[in-house]
């Protein structure tokens, strides 16, 4: 008995077209979006229902996280400060920042204010009028991780200062408007990258959003920029991160001595947003949903 349906046999759909005319391309996409093609191809992990409520319900936690940081955000406020709070809410609620300790990492919470990318440790450094900082919190509730970032005005902010928030906040909502079945990683990159660019501003390359769920940062990458690695397709039950860096400037990173501190070459005004989204049938849903 045969079982494969060869290209050039009618297709089993009943079209009376040849297979190749018709159902053969979407059988192949199909195969290739399969959960084991998709752990084999690219070790991307698909979540089940069950481990998106778990994703959802840290995710919730975090966005109540960012409630106690929102009120802490105001000049003379030391970055250490918001470190303890963030630390001291998210074991109050029985899970683990997901930061304190991570490859050496040594706060709870990544707190970078205006020139640093990401990756700011928190510390004695007081915030002032007129600063952006940006406030990244990852918590880790029964197993499951989420993952989200915000930028914030500490007091009044400069006509730079507004520009640069706007820019990437536009540039995470027009990159997750991409986020569907069908689409590619590089078509919520490239939407990314068109608006930065064409506002006069960068897209920082050396850090990508990431899988996320049952780590902290799985397969895939999710460039914020047209990419080799963006060639990944999107596929309902994938969980990962968006969360572009944008520089006023130049795009060019410089790591300080400590190891973590990410800040633009140029000094220029750098921003963030950052959320976890799961891919759906129709779209996607932010499981770290804030306004943009
Ligand atoms: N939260 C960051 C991200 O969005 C990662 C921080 S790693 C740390 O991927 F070690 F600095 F916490
Ligand atoms: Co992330
Ligand atoms: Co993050």
């Amino acid at each position: 008995m045969k079982t494969k349906t060869g290209r050039n046999d009618p297709c089993p759909c009943g079209s009376g077209k040849k297979y190749k005319k018709c159902c053969m391309g979407k059988a192949a996409a199909e195969s290739q979006s399969s959960p084991e093609a998709l752990l084999k191809q690219y070790n991307i992990r698909l979540k089940t229902p069950e481990q998106i409520e778990g994703i959802r319900r840290c995710g919730e936690l975090v966005m109540r996280t960012f409630e106690v940081v929102r009120d802490l955000i105001r000049p003379g406020m030391l970055t250490e400060e918001i470190n303890r709070a963030v630390h001291e809410f998210t074991l109050a609620n029985g899970a683990r920042p997901a930061p304190l300790n991570y490859h050496g990492f040594p706060k709870s919470v990544c707190i970078s204010p205006n020139e640093v990318i990401c990756h700011g440790i928190p510390g004695d450094h007081a915030l002032e009028d007129g600063d952006i900082v940006n406030v990244d919190i990852t918590s880790i509730l029964d197993g499951y991780y989420a993952d989200c970032n915000q930028t914030f005005f500490v007091g009044t902010p400069s006509p730079d200062a507004r520009k640069i928030v706007d820019v990437t906040r536009e540039c995470l909502r027009l990159g997750l408007e991409q986020a569907k079945p069908g689409n590619m990683v590089n078509d919520i990159a490239a939407a990314i990258q068109a608006y930065a660019e064409g506002r006069g501003c960068s897209v920082v390359r050396e850090y990508m959003g990431h899988g996320v769920g049952l780590d902290f940062h799985e397969a895939p990458s999710i460039p914020h920029f047209r990419s080799r690695l963006g060639n990944v397709p999107l596929v309902p039950g994938m969980t990962f991160t968006v969360e572009p860096m944008i520089n006023l400037g130049k795009r060019d990173v410089r790591v300080l001595d400590d190891g973590w501190t990410a800040v633009t070459r140029d000094g220029s005004l750098s921003a963030q947003f950052e959320q976890t989204i799961v891919i759906t049938e129709t779209g996607f849903e932010s499981l770290t949903p804030f306004d943009l």
